[in-house]
């Protein structure tokens, strides 16, 4: 899809009123610093909209990008971040359960890993929770350039296997650095839309 045009539209914070869009949205959820902002840059060909940081913890609302007013990308907190303290952590997971749960028009939901390491006990709740409530997530496995290309097909299954992935769930490897795997994802965007 060739993105005409991108605006942050609505942020949500802990105690907001999330917003009824009339246009479908894409989820990306994942562990803090796992790469969510960076991926929803790539797909926007944009250096930095979406503002990301060596610092875990940098997207701390749930942040919905308009894209060429034809859909949402929807920029949730990273899970996981050990900085903060547990009120807030159980805020930030309330406010992301709220969103998964009530969204009416959320119709993929990207979850990130990390390509390097095996899945935390965190990805796990968050894969099960996810496909509690409905969804069959894409797995992303970011990060590609920080391994070498034969450790790929290895890793891939090593983190499907550490979430206990249902057979069938999708995979893409993506780096934002080379950029490797945009377009398969913007291709399996395209495909779920038209559907
Ligand atoms: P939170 O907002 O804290 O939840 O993090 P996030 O998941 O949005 O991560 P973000 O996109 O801010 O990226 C975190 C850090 O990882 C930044 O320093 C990015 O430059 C870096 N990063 C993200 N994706 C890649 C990648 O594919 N390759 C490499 N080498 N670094 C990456
Ligand atoms: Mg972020």
């Amino acid at each position: 899809m060739h993105v005409k045009s991108v605006n942050l539209e609505t942020v949500c914070g802990i105690t907001s009123v999330l917003p009824e869009n009339d246009k479908f949205e894409i989820a990306f959820a994942g562990k803090s610093n796992v790469g969510k902002s960076s991926l929803i840059n790539a797909l926007m060909n944009r250096k930095s909209y979406a503002r990301t940081s060596q610092q875990p913890g940098k997207t701390q609302t749930i942040n919905f990008y308009n894209i060429n007013d034809l859909l949402y990308f929807v920029d949730l907190p990273g899970y996981g971040y050990a900085k903060v303290n547990q009120e807030i952590k159980e805020k930030w997971g309330k406010l992301i359960e709220r969103y998964l749960k009530k969204s009416n028009q959320l119709k993929i939901i990207f979850l990130l890993i990390d390509i390097r390491h095996e899945p935390s006990a965190n990805d796990r709740n968050m894969y099960d929770w996810i496909v509690y409530n409905g969804y069959n997530p894409i797995i992303i496995a970011t990060k590609l350039d920080k391994i070498n290309r034969s450790q790929k097909d290895k890793h891939l299954k090593m983190i499907l296997k550490g979430i206990n992935a249902k057979p069938g769930t999708t995979i893409l490897p993506f780096s934002a650095l080379s950029k490797q795997g945009r377009d398969e994802i913007w291709d399996l965007i395209e495909t779920i839309f038209v559907d």
